[in-house]
């Protein structure tokens, strides 16, 4: 099925990863919620872990597979970034791909951000972290950013309540963002840019 390509990039390094369950659950939520919304989608995951060449890239181009996760994510109408909290910020792994990344490649470009981590004491890692980092990109982070500890995300399920409502919070903002880009808003913000 071709229409709006939603990408999810995952920069968790455990196996299994909590972040790559949580960037995996809210692609295929708001796919389902754009299908229904009758924004027809196609879906791709980005696990940088999984890339076997990213720790040896120092330039473009890279592998054929490292190469394809950097297009896919350029190439996104919506992306859904996640990472996992390290030292208060998002993972090594995570910001060596986003570094490769064309840096024209995201203006306008939606941005669900997700982290996980294992306290709220770095809740904020999402604004003062992540959403600066698109900034640079002059990309378009949704206002709602999620960030799930186990208590909110255990066993690959959103814990019922606050955490839930977030994050069909978010799922409501990336679909209107999605109408907006299959009406072209994005392209008309990169030619203006
Ligand atoms: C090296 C390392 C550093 C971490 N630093 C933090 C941190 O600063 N704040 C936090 O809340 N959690 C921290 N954590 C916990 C992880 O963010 C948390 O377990 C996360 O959900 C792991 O995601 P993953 O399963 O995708 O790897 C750290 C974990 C590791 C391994």
């Amino acid at each position: 099925m071709s229409g709006l390509k939603i990408v999810g990039l995952s920069g968790g390094l455990s196996v299994p990863s909590r972040t790559l369950s949580l960037v995996e659950l809210t692609v295929g939520r708001i796919a389902d919620a754009a299908r229904v919304a009758g924004l027809a989608n196609t879906t791709e995951v980005v696990d940088i872990a999984a890339l076997e060449e990213i720790g040896g890239l120092r330039a473009r181009p890279g592998s054929p597979a490292v190469e394809a996760a950097l297009t896919a994510v350029e190439g996104a109408d919506l992306l859904i970034a996640g990472s996992p909290v390290y030292k208060g910020s998002y993972s090594g792994l995570f910001k060596h791909f986003v570094d490769f990344l064309d840096y024209r490649g995201l203006i306008g470009l939606p941005v669900a951000l997700l982290a996980t981590g294992g306290s709220d004491r770095h809740a904020l890692a999402i604004e003062h972290q992540l959403r600066p980092l698109f900034a640079f990109f002059q990309a378009q982070p949704l206002g709602t950013g999620i960030f799930f500890t186990e208590r909110d995300f255990g066993n690959g399920e959103i814990t019922p309540g606050a955490s839930q409502q977030r994050f069909e919070q978010l799922v409501d903002e990336a679909v209107r963002a999605l109408a907006g880009a299959r009406r072209g808003e994005r392209n008309a913000k990169a030619t203006a840019a």
